[in-house]
C-alpha cells in the first residue's frame, strides 16, 4: 500500500518573482448556504438581519477571486510599500504556491487592512489559513495597529466562519458594493460586502 505523505507547508515573504505564479493558488469556492441579508424599515430607520440560508442551487464564485493581471499589478504595487506591507505566501513542498496573505498598514486610521487571505481549494481545512492569520496579527501588532479590518461577501460562508472563529467581529455591510457585478448574465446572486474587524487594543 502506498502511503501519501502530507506536504510540508512553509510560509515565507512574497517576492516579485512569485507574482506571476499566484494563479497556482485557486481561491474560488462553491457553497450550498449563504448569509441571507434581509432589510426592513425605510429612510434612515432601517435594520438588517442576517440568517444562514440553504440555496436551491449552489453558488459558485467562479473566477471572481482570480489573480487577474490587474490583481497581480495591485499586489505588486503593495509589495513596493516595503515595511508598510505584510505579504506572505504558503508554499507546499518548496514548489507550489498554495496560500497568500496580503495586508497593508493604514496610518490614517491606525489599522491593518487585509486585501487577500486565500488558500488553494485542495489545501483548505489544514490550518494554513489560521497560520497566515496569526502572522497577520503579529505583523499588525508590530505596526501598533488598533485593529485588523477586512471585507468578505455574504456568499462566502466558509470565510465568515473562519473570521468569526479567529475572533473577528462583523461590523457592517454594504448592499451596493457589487450591484454592477449582479447585472452580469452569469450572476445568480447580488453579492453583499460584509466588513469585519479584529480589535488589537
Ligand atoms: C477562508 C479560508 C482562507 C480559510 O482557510 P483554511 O486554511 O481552510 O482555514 P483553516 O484550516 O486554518 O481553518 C481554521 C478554522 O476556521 C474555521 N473554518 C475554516 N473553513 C471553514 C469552513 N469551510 N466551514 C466551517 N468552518 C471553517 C474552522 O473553525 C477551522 O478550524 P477547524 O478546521 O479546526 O475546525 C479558505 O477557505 C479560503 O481561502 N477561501 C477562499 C478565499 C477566501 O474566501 N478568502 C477569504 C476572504 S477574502
Amino acid at each position: 500500500m502506498r502511503i501519501l505523505e502530507e506536504p510540508v507547508i512553509e510560509i515565507r515573504p512574497l517576492t516579485s518573482e512569485d507574482i506571476p505564479n499566484l494563479p497556482q493558488i485557486r481561491p474560488t469556492y462553491r457553497t450550498d448556504t449563504i448569509l441571507a441579508v434581509e432589510r426592513s424599515g425605510s429612510g434612515y430607520l432601517v435594520s438588517w438581519r442576517l440568517t444562514e440560508r440553504r440555496l436551491d442551487k449552489p453558488f459558485d464564485k467562479g473566477g471572481l477571486y482570480d489573480f487577474t493581471p490587474e490583481m497581480q499589478a495591485s499586489i505588486r504595487e503593495r509589495l513596493k510599500r516595503g515595511e508598510s506591507a505584510y505579504q506572505r505566501v504558503a508554499v507546499a513542498n518548496s514548489t507550489r504556491l498554495v496560500g497568500l496573505l496580503d495586508m497593508t498598514w493604514q496610518a490614517w486610521n491606525q489599522t491593518a487592512y487585509i486585501w487577500n487571505l486565500m488558500v488553494d481549494l485542495d489545501f483548505r481545512r489544514r490550518g494554513i489559513g489560521r497560520r497566515l492569520w496569526h502572522l497577520a496579527v503579529r505583523a499588525a501588532q508590530s505596526w501598533n495597529a488598533r485593529a485588523i479590518t477586512l471585507e468578505t461577501q455574504q456568499t462566502n460562508i466558509a470565510a465568515c466562519r473562519f473570521y468569526a472563529q479567529m475572533g473577528c467581529r462583523l461590523v457592517g455591510l454594504d448592499e451596493s458594493m457589487y450591484a454592477n457585478v449582479s447585472e452580469s448574465p452569469d450572476a445568480l446572486i447580488t453579492e453583499i460586502a460584509l466588513f469585519w474587524a479584529y480589535p488589537l487594543r
